[in-house]
């Protein structure tokens, strides 16, 4: 066999327990106690450690074409700064172009995913066109070829109408497929964005206010509403707010298949970063939210009601977020010609854990949000999510005493910067295996360009909030 880690304390999601992990030909082949280590090629030591699960970053965007530039880590980079922090798995978007079959675009996308990637990826589908039949028809198509994901803008240019999302939101539901949601009220923020740079507000803050938590809040609630019309589950992704969080919980109790994601920029900063000197590096869509809505999904994570843990990667470099001061022409910026998005995939992992080590929730928690639930929801735990014998072997080790201050200059990812800098953590990955392959060690990327796969995955369906 290629591999006995032995003496760590294994974390599932409902588990903790002490074994050995055998690992053959890229898989879990056993875990017990009894190992003959002659039968090994490779023997580590975990003693003292976590063995947990690869996380499952649900939302990434790798080489992403957005205001007026691409995101600055490709599947390369964003992968290798993945492994470093213990995910084994992205999920990226592809956005189908107008007139483009479902099926087209993933291929299209995969084309520059495959040759790069060093862990494995999926995608979801970012929906841009449902004017024809056909076009709708095509989402079968994508899921019979293992990409049951779809995601559905009520903000932006390539946003659509809530007419065709609750096409999407039926169909989904018929085909075995979930849908996705970015919720932002799109006309109430284009008229704030007129109305404060016709006042002169042209900062970050601004960008803020722009997508209060009313502008969210509402997309959340009408979202939910419109799942609930088409009877289907529905995801709604980076969740910040807490009228979202409170139409979430309710739904949930009502028994509906509503599943909510938030990310660690929601769960540590507020929006008071948008009054820094460089608030501008902050910049995502929806921006962080005021404490209130932080407590918010903070509760959400206590009681069950907030499903997974992802990042919405995204870096742009600091050239292009001083866009919102002068723009690439020489002309004065403003919040709108700031790239939207922040690196994120190499700290959801450490962030979360050291949460957990810090007693915010438990490790087996930590796992289920950024590991097993991913798995399920997206129809992707017969590979993966869970320490389980037949699984791949994507394994973490986590040292829960080794501290660490994030700074850009230890990550590995191709930004140059990180809204991270100078954040202490308690506990840090100190390797990572993707499909038995070491991949991450002491600080160190030894994973290899191109060795990760695109995962199928199985059609979905759910009836209630059973994540
Ligand atoms: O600010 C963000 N999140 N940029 C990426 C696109 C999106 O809305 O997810
Ligand atoms: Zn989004
Ligand atoms: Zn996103």
């Amino acid at each position: 066999m290629d591999l006995l880690i032995k003496n760590g304390t294994i974390v599932t999601a409902i588990e903790t327990y002490q074994a050995d992990i055998a690992v053959s030909g890229g898989k879990i082949a056993a875990i017990g106690t009894d190992f003959n280590e002659q039968d090994f090629h490779d023997i580590v030591d975990a003693r003292g450690k976590l063995v947990l699960p690869g996380a499952i970053d649900g939302h990434t965007h790798l080489a992403l074409p957005f205001g007026g530039t691409i995101s600055s880590d490709d599947y390369y980079a964003g992968t290798r700064s993945a492994a470093c922090g213990g995910t084994t798995t992205v999920f990226d978007f592809v956005q189908q172009n107008p007139g483009e079959r479902m099926l087209d675009a993933v291929k299209r996308r995969d084309a520059l995913a495959a040759p790069d990637a060093a862990v494995d990826y999926s995608f979801h589908i970012g929906v841009g066109d449902v004017s024809t039949d056909e076009l709708l028809d095509s989402m079968e198509e994508a899921v019979e070829y293992g990409i049951p994901s779809f995601k559905v803008y009520m903000v932006y240019d390539f946003g659509v109408d809530d007419g065709s999302f609750y096409k999407v939101l039926q169909r989904a539901k018929k085909i075995g497929a979930l849908v996705g949601v970015h919720a932002e009220n799109k006309d109430v923020n284009n008229l704030l964005v007129q109305q404060y740079l016709a006042e002169g507000k042209t900062s970050a803050w601004w960008h803020y206010m722009s997508k209060n938590e009313l502008v969210e809040g509402e997309a959340d609630v009408r979202a939910v509403n419109l799942a609930k019309m088409a009877e289907a589950p529905l995801y709604i992704v980076h969740l910040a707010d807490k009228m979202g969080m409170d139409a979430v919980t309710e739904a949930r109790r009502q028994g509906y298949p509503i599943f909510a994601e938030t990310c660690p920029q929601y769960l540590h900063f507020t929006n008071e970063v948008y009054k820094r000197d460089r608030g501008r590096d902050f910049v995502c869509s929806p921006p962080m939210k005021n404490q209130e809505s932080q407590n918010a999904i903070w509760d959400g994570i206590a009681n069950g009601n907030i499903t997974t843990i992802a990042t919405d990667h995204c870096p742009f470099k600091q050239a292009e977020k001083d866009w919102g001061i002068t723009k690439k022409d020489g002309t004065p910026g403003d919040f709108t010609t700031i790239p939207n998005g922040c690196a994120g995939v190499e700290n959801m992992y450490p962030y979360v854990l050291a949460q957990a080590g810090a007693g915010r929730l438990t490790f087996n928690k930590a796992v289920q949000l950024c590991a097993s639930n991913p798995a399920k929801l997206f129809g992707l735990s017969h590979r993966k999510g869970a320490v389980r014998v037949g699984l791949d072997a994507d394994l973490v080790l986590y040292d829960p005493e080794k501290e660490f201050t994030i700074t850009n200059e230890a990550m590995h990812g191709d930004t140059d910067h990180t809204i991270w800098e100078g954040v202490k953590l308690k506990g840090y990955p100190i390797a990572t295996y993707s499909r038995g392959r070491l991949v991450f060690k002491d600080g160190e990327f030894l994973g290899r360009r191109g060795a990760g796969e695109l995962i199928k995955c199985k059609k979905l369906s759910f009836h209630g909030p059973e994540l």
